[in-house]
């Protein structure tokens, strides 16, 4: 499973995604096709595979809002970021066994990324995911929260399947009080995002502990989990792999802020999405610290007010980011996240590279294929 160095010459992040891609969609399946096998058998059982099992398939992007199997789930399902760190985290720190060992994790972990985006555009009002009506747009909040939190249970389920793989209980036992503690702080994140609308007192600091945990929480388990499994022995790379993981998913989140004002519709999103509901954004809390002060006027004539914003607002706002360097700004925030990146992920294949000729690993290929997504992070949002 080791990735040649054919693949690695490119900065695309496609190939590094493809490494991985057919374990990953093959355990997602094998997850939710054995779900409605766990419960109760009933003359329910056929409906619920077809209804709550096909929102789950839709918002996955394998069918269409009539539950008929999608031609092909590129372009309407997820990137599958997170599974891949963990597999690549695992590769590096025990090679290629470590990597399949380590499938229910990865799996359950993009399960509670989905419980999460699923929940997340509820709560965001977000109609567009992936170019399609995001799935409470199609069955109601209600429903939304309801499949949600099957993925969510399904998620934890999969994670105890670490013991199949061989796994030892007591180290599967305390990466499931992992993932229970950063879904804990998953939900956090959410809840301080929420309460920053409309606050006029949000400082840089108190965003990046929110990213910190509605973001960077789950990216830092993903690696984290991934370099337990591979070396259960060895605390020092996991908590390195897991600062890695953390200082991209910072990172992760800031750009995601800057495409969720200046990208937004190119990615399958309402335009300027984040403008027009006010979020607190990164780029936002610059502009309102920096500004000059007719514009911080115009600024929180428009963000501190109740209800979405128009368009004549948003284009406003738009100026007054361009003229305070709102863009620029956020691009260093984003930078020195990267490097933090970057000093974990050295720091993780020096540790792995003392014990690897012992143990006959290579971790260089994984750990060349993990900075990929530092080069990908920095591309996208830079252009
Ligand atoms: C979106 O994450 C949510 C954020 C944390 C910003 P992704 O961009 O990785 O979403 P998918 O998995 O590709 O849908
Ligand atoms: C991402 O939140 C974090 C979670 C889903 C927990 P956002 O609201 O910033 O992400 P997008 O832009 O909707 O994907
Ligand atoms: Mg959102
Ligand atoms: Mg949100």
């Amino acid at each position: 499973m080791t990735l040649g160095n054919r693949a690695l010459r490119t900065t695309d992040i496609s190939a590094v995604l493809d490494r991985y891609r057919a374990s990953i969609e093959a355990g997602m399946r094998e997850a939710l096709a054995s779900a409605s096998a766990l419960t109760t058998q009933s003359a329910a059982t056929e409906d619920l595979r077809a209804s709550l099992y096909g929102q789950i398939d839709y918002h996955l992007g394998w069918r269409d809002a009539s539950f008929k199997l999608s031609e092909s789930a590129q372009g309407h399902g997820g990137k599958l970021l997170r599974p891949t760190l963990t597999l690549l985290a695992a590769e590096l720190a025990g090679g290629d066994a470590a990597a399949e060992r380590a499938l229910p994790a990865a799996v359950s972990v993009e399960l509670i990324h989905n419980f999460s985006l699923i929940h997340d555009d509820i709560e965001d009002g977000d109609e567009m995911r992936h170019h399609r009506p995001t799935l409470w747009r199609n069955w109601g909040q209600a429903q939304a929260i309801n499949t949600g939190d099957a993925l969510f249970a399904l998620a934890r389920m999969r994670l105890l399947g670490l013991t199949e793989r061989g796994v030892d209980a007591g180290l599967t036992l305390r990466l499931v009080r992992r993932v229970d503690a950063t879904c804990l702080e998953l939900c956090e994140g959410q809840h301080l995002d929420m309460s920053f609308e409309g606050r006029r007192d949000v400082t840089v600091a108190m965003y990046l502990d929110m990213i910190a945990r509605k973001t960077a929480a789950l990216m830092r388990c993903a690696t984290e989990l991934g370099g337990r499994i591979g070396a259960p022995r060895h605390e020092k790379l996991g908590e390195r792999l897991g600062a890695f993981g953390r200082a991209l998913g910072l990172a992760f989140q800031i750009r995601d802020d800057l495409l969720g004002i200046w990208k937004a519709q190119e990615l399958g999103k309402s335009a300027a999405g984040d403008v027009r509901r006010k979020k607190m954004s990164l780029p936002v809390i610059h502009a309102l610290e920096n500004a000059s002060a007719s514009d911080r006027n115009a600024l929180t004539h428009i963000y501190f007010r109740p209800g979405p914003a128009n368009e004549d607002q948003i284009a406003e706002a738009l100026e007054i980011f361009e003229r305070c360097g709102a863009r620029p700004r956020a691009l260093d925030a984003l930078r020195e996240q990267l490097h933090a990146a970057r000093a974990a992920l050295d720091d993780a294949l020096n540790l792995a590279q003392r014990n690897a000729a012992r143990e006959h690993l290579e971790p260089a290929a994984a750990a060349q294929a993990l900075g990929e997504f530092l080069a990908y992070i920095s591309a996208d949002a830079e252009s």
